[in-house]
């Protein structure tokens, strides 16, 4: 298996991240460096990823794992084009997250965690993303979708579906 490696300008961003930390503290540039890493890298974080990154900052694997499992925004497994990322917090689900969450899970046939089997779809379940004023919500990408309905959700999809066609 080939090992993802950063490219040399990658390299230069993660030294810059990294000089902005007291020496020795080179650990703070973790979530910095794990967000690069599974954006270079497939949308996941392998094992084999972390430890890399691990040797990157001179910290043990367990290290990065640790903060790897602990983030939602970290996937450990390969995930689609699409990352549906619906928040199941108290102000969402009040006001209907549970029936978005149903209502993707039977659309796309697949349950929260799993991704659909042409690899464009992944349904993840997260905490409160800070937008509870747009409740019911959901993160995919780096964009929010707020207020959500089936409605929404069904053109969501759609213009996934129509991107993924067009970029293929
Ligand atoms: Fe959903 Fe806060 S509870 S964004």
């Amino acid at each position: 298996m080939v090992m993802n490696k950063f490219s040399e300008q990658r390299l230069k961003e993660i030294d810059n991240v990294i000089s902005r930390f007291p020496d020795g503290k080179q650990k703070s540039a973790l979530l910095p460096v794990l967000h690069m890493a599974q954006e270079d890298f497939g949308g996941w974080l392998s094992v084999e990823t972390m430890d890399y990154v691990a040797s990157l900052l001179n910290i043990l694997p367990i290290e990065v794992y640790e903060v790897a499992t602990f983030y939602s925004m970290y996937n450990l497994k390969p995930v689609g084009k699409y990352v549906f990322e619906v928040c199941q917090t108290g102000p969402c689900m009040t006001r209907g997250s549970e029936s978005i969450i149903q209502y993707i899970e039977e659309k796309l046939g697949i349950k929260a965690g799993e991704t659909t089997s042409d690899g464009l779809f992944t349904l993840k379940t997260v905490e409160c993303l800070a937008a509870c004023g747009y409740a019911p919500m959901m993160q995919m990408g780096k964009s929010y979708k707020e207020h959500l309905t089936k409605e929404k959700v069904d053109s969501i999809i759609e213009e996934c579906r129509n991107h993924a066609a067009k970029n293929n």
